[in-house]
C-alpha cells in the first residue's frame, strides 16, 4: 500500500483534530530517520542558509541551493510531504514564481513549494495553483524580510499588525494554499489565525493551538549555533537522533510540544 502523504490526508488531520508533525530536512540521511520517525512534513526550508552554509539570514540561498537540497531530501521521503522554501526573489512576479517552482518540483522532487508573504502574494499563489503547484503560506515573521524588521523579531503584536497577519492568511486560503506556517506570532494570534482558516495551519514560536508544528531539525537537536527560545532539545537526554525525532512526533502528537516556554505572548 501507497502510504504516502498527499496534501488531501494533511487536511484532514486539521478536521480530525490530529496534530501536523514538521521537521526541516536538507539532506537525504535526516530525511530518511524523519521519515521513519513518523514526521509528516519534511521542510526543505531556506534556513539551509544559517545552519548549513554558516550565513547570518537566508537571503543569500540560490534557486540552484534550493532544488540540490530538495533533491537530496524528496529522494528519501516514502510517506512524510516534502514542502520546500522558494528562496529569497525567486517569486516576484507570478511568471517568475511559476517557472521555479517548476524547477522545484520537476528536478527537486518537491510536492508542495512554500513562500513568505500575505495579500501581496495572494495573486502568485493563485497563478500556482492554477499550474497545478500546490503552495504553502508563511505569515507573521518572515526571515526573507528580516532587514526590513531590522533583525529577527515577534510580529503581530501591535493590533495593525495582527489585522495585517490574520488578512493575509485569509487571502492565501482564497488563493488556494493548501496550507500557512505561522512563524513568531503571539500564540493568541495564532489560535485565532488557526480557527478563522479552514486550511492547516504550521507554527513555530507561535504556541500549541495552531494544526500542526514545525521545527529547525539542527535546533531540535541542540546543534545549531542559534539556541532560539522556541525550540527544545529533543537530543538531550534521548540517546540517538532517531529517538530525538520519535520523541519530538510524540510531544507535538500528544499536544505536549511547544509550551508556553516556546511560545510568545
Ligand atoms: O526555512 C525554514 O526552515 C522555515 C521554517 C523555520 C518554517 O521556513
Amino acid at each position: 500500500m501507497n502510504d504516502k502523504l498527499g496534501i488531501p490526508r494533511v487536511q484532514a488531520l486539521k478536521q480530525a483534530g490530529e496534530k501536523i508533525v514538521a521537521l526541516t530536512a536538507y539532506d537525504t540521511s535526516f530525511a530518511a530517520i524523519l521519515d521513519t520517525a513518523g514526521v509528516d512534513i519534511a521542510l526543505v526550508g531556506d534556513s539551509l542558509g544559517m545552519v548549513l552554509q554558516g550565513q547570518e539570514d537566508t537571503l543569500s540561498v540560490t534557486m540552484d541551493d534550493m532544488v540540490y537540497h530538495s533533491s537530496l531530501v524528496s529522494r528519501a521521503c516514502r510517506r512524510a510531504l516534502v514542502v520546500v522554501d522558494m528562496p529569497y526573489l525567486s517569486y516576484e512576479t507570478p511568471a517568475l514564481a511559476c517557472a521555479n517552482a517548476r524547477r522545484l518540483v520537476q528536478e527537486g522532487g518537491a510536492e508542495v513549494v512554500k513562500l513568505e508573504g500575505g495579500e501581496e502574494q495572494a495573486q502568485t499563489v493563485a497563478h500556482l495553483v492554477e499550474q497545478g503547484i500546490q503552495v504553502c503560506g508563511h505569515v507573521g515573521m518572515q526571515p526573507q524580510s528580516v532587514r526590513a524588521y531590522g533583525g529577527f523579531k515577534v510580529q503581530g503584536r501591535e493590533q495593525h499588525q495582527a489585522q495585517r497577519i490574520m488578512a493575509g492568511a485569509l487571502a492565501l486560503q482564497r488563493a488556494g494554499a493548501a496550507m500557512v506556517v505561522l512563524e513568531c506570532i503571539p500564540a493568541s494570534l495564532a489560535a485565532r489565525i488557526s480557527r478563522a482558516l479552514t486550511i492547516p495551519t504550521i507554527g513555530i514560536g507561535a504556541g500549541e493551538q495552531c494544526d500542526g508544528q514545525v521545527l529547525v531539525i539542527y535546533d531540535m537537536l541542540g546543534i545549531s549555533p542559534y539556541r532560539p527560545h522556541l525550540a527544545k532539545n529533543f537530543l538531550a537526554g534521548s540517546g540517538s537522533v532517531s529517538a530525538a525525532i520519535e520523541e519530538y512526533v510524540r510531544a507535538v502528537r500528544a499536544g505536549e510540544f511547544p509550551g508556553s516556554e516556546h511560545s510568545f505572548k
